[in-house]
């Protein structure tokens, strides 16, 4: 590629990272589609020749991603992250606090649209949406522990052992997410083309913030808040597939996690959150990875609520 030809691709980006951060839907879409794809290449093994070495590819992600974070960071309430304790059990306290204040929590979509409301193929699209974080929760946990040691380290090998079934093939968590893939015969060619821009998002910020050490506080925040969110949000799925009979096999997985999840949270706060909360700048950083997970998962989940006024289920 000649050096005019990179010009006019990074001028190109710029511009859609531009329009997006204007408000534009389909450049919104476009930037979340070619990050997932640069993603693809160091979150994927190749079947063959693959750019992950290339450098404008390079070049091309790091625009991308500081324009997905700057966009995240000023959906931010101004002072949000001003409010945080010091002491690291209130700094905790107010994580969860700010947590249950936020409007995801308990949100709608899933006490009211999923557990009540959904079709079989409202849950179809909803499996398909939420497979870009559950589906390689494993992995991104592996890609944020690098670099970390002692009781951080411990807990996050805790869990990720559990992500592996504790040694048992059939228990392990992305082979049971993708029973659920099985039960609803979704094949690969559609997943990509029926991810939304805001699901991208989610799993975009997922890899972004577990995969460089100078994020590894915003990862611990994120991971932390999805953990901890999950048990109430699959109470609702699973009541949802018993409403609509459907087959058990399908639901092992979230019904494994409202109890593991729970767990997961607890560990995670206790031994991850609080020994990485030790300077103004770390409890800053864990406060924006709850942060950009809250909101984005708010806007996600207001974008996936349908008028229940006007929903019928079949
Ligand atoms: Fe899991
Ligand atoms: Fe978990």
């Amino acid at each position: 590629m000649t050096i005019a030809e990179r010009a006019v691709l990074r001028a190109a980006v710029s511009d859609l990272n531009a329009r997006s951060a204007a408000g534009d839907p389909a450049a919104f879409y476009g930037q979340q589609l070619l990050l997932s794809r640069i993603y693809a290449l160091s979150t994927q093994l190749p079947e063959g020749p693959t750019a992950e070495g290339s450098t404008f590819v390079h070049e091309v992600l790091r625009l991308l991603e500081q324009a997905t974070a700057a966009a995240e960071d000023a959906a931010l309430e101004p002072g949000a992250l001003d409010a945080a304790p010091t002491e690291p059990s209130a700094y905790l306290s107010w994580l969860k606090k700010s947590a249950r204040e936020h409007r995801v929590y308990k949100h709608p979509y899933y006490r009211e649209f999923i557990r009540d409301h959904a079709t079989a193929d409202d849950l179809r699209n909803y499996v398909i949406q939420e497979s870009v974080v559950d589906g390689r929760f494993d992995d991104l946990l592996a890609t944020m522990q690098v670099g970390t040691s002692g009781d951080a380290k411990m807990e996050i090998a805790e869990n990720f052992w559990d992500e592996m079934g504790n040694g048992d093939p059939s228990q392990v968590h992305t082979h049971l997410f993708n029973q659920i893939f099985r039960v609803f015969d979704i094949p690969a060619q559609e997943l990509e083309r029926s991810l939304t821009a805001n699901a991208l998002l989610s799993g975009n910020l997922a890899v972004l913030l577990c995969r460089y050490r100078h994020l590894y506080p915003e990862a611990v925040g994120f991971l932390g808040m999805t953990e901890w969110l999950a048990p109430e949000r699959f109470v609702h799925v699973v009541h949802a597939w018993e409403r609509l009979g459907l087959p058990d096999v399908g639901i092992v997985y979230h019904k494994l996690h409202i109890t593991v999840d729970s767990r997961h949270a607890a560990g995670w706060f206790h031994n991850v959150v609080v020994p990485a909360a030790t300077s103004e700048r770390m409890r800053r950083a864990i406060a924006r990875g709850t942060l950009w997970r809250l909101n984005s998962s708010a806007r996600y989940l207001d974008e996936r609520m349908p008028d229940l006024a006007t929903h019928r289920p079949v």
